[in-house]
């Protein structure tokens, strides 16, 4: 029998990719997402690509009553993958109780859950925003982590502490996945990031500003102490990422963990400049893009990437996606969705 895993924000940008790759590796997915930031047709699309239509509850898991009463109908699941947040960093500087209160009462709510399940294997996703201003670089999962940077960065420290202290004392065991700079979106580009309001990531700045939605963007720094100036990031395709925690599901259930909290960093390893970024977008697109150098922008973490020998070994992964591939997939999203809304 196929094991059995929940999703939460299955419906989201990482969920839906993770979803696919969960069912092409042949697992049964069940799936829970409120719509807040994703859209129900995803799951015509996860069908049109798998050949499969998931479980899907449409629920806030912030209501214990909703999520226990939907997940007693499902016995047997072998693993909960938590991706179900909020994730705009700027938003959670405006509304931070916002943030804490979906943020952490979601995680909450799920360990709830699942003190009544057989199995307690958790993936979290977790992000490199915890490592803040890295002293040196590469970034590895011992790196000491950072006082938060925003709200946002700040629930994930706090959930991090709260899988450790939750696990510590129960039979099961938690993958925190340290995300690096998620980026593209799947060959068929049925499925992809959904915008929510103007981005501020650099990818969709890109795509969107090279589709006409912008008439200009703006490169924050080219005087940083990087190879041209500009800021440096680990980008790294969202299958990549997908593929990744079916590995750490794998591991979870097989019982393969060494710790009861294992963390692993989830990049290429590699860093890449904004410029550099810019140069494989206009050569995989063919378009020039309208680009401005303006003053640093406060905040912005000079250069961080990491150091991803630890998931090597042992989730047995890596990104095997090039950057020219990756962004060019992020540019094929965009014009779909310019065709939906034509
Ligand atoms: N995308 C990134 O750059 C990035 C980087 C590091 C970490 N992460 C983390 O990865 C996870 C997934 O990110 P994403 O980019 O796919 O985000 P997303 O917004 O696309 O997906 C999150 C999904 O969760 C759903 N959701 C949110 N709160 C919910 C709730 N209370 N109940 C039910 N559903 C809820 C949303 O509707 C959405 O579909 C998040 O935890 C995010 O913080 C993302």
């Amino acid at each position: 029998m196929a094991n059995k895993v929940l999703v939460t924000g299955g419906l989201g940008y990482i969920g839906s990719h993770t979803v696919v790759e969960l069912i092409n590796s042949g697992f049964e997915v069940i799936i829970i997402d409120d719509l807040s930031n994703s859209h129900v047709e995803t799951l015509d699309s996860i069908e049109k690509i798998t050949s499969v239509r998931p479980i899907y509850g449409n629920l806030n898991i912030c209501n214990l009553d909703d999520l226990l009463e939907f997940t007693s109908a499902h016995s047997n699941i072998d693993a909960v993958i938590h991706f179900a947040a909020y994730k705009a960093v700027g938003e959670s500087v405006d509304e931070p109780i916002k943030y804490y209160r979906n943020n952490l009462n979601s995680l909450l709510n799920i360990m709830t859950m699942m003190e009544g399940l057989s199995k307690k294997n958790l993936v979290f996703s977790s992000s490199c925003s915890v490592y803040g201003e890295p002293k040196s670089i590469p970034v590895n999962e011992q790196t000491p982590v950072e006082p938060a940077e925003s709200p946002y960065a700040n629930t994930k420290l706090i959930c991090e502490d709260i899988c450790k202290d939750f696990f510590r004392n129960i039979d099961g065991s938690c993958t925190l996945l340290r995300y690096f700079n998620p980026i593209g979106a799947h060959k068929t580009a049925l499925i992809g990031e959904l915008p929510l309001g103007p981005p501020s990531n650099l990818v969709p700045v890109i795509t969107q500003t090279a589709i006409g939605k912008r008439d200009k963007m703006m490169v924050f720094g080219d005087d940083y102490d990087t190879p041209d100036g500009s800021c440096v990031r680990d980008y790294i395709h969202v299958v990549d990422i997908a593929i990744a925690h079916v590995c750490a599901v794998k591991r979870l259930i097989a019982g393969k963990e060494k710790t009861k909290v294992e963390t692993f960093n989830l990049g290429t390893g590699n860093g890449v400049t904004v410029l550099e970024m810019i140069n494989s977008f206009e050569k995989v697109s063919g378009e020039k893009l309208n680009y401005e150098i303006a003053p640093r922008r406060p905040g912005d973490v000079s250069a961080i990437y990491a150091d991803v020998k630890y998931a090597t070994e042992e989730l047995k992964w890596t990104a095997d996606r090039s950057l020219d591939e990756t962004v060019l997939s992020a540019w094929k999203w965009e014009l779909y969705l310019q065709q939906q809304n034509n």
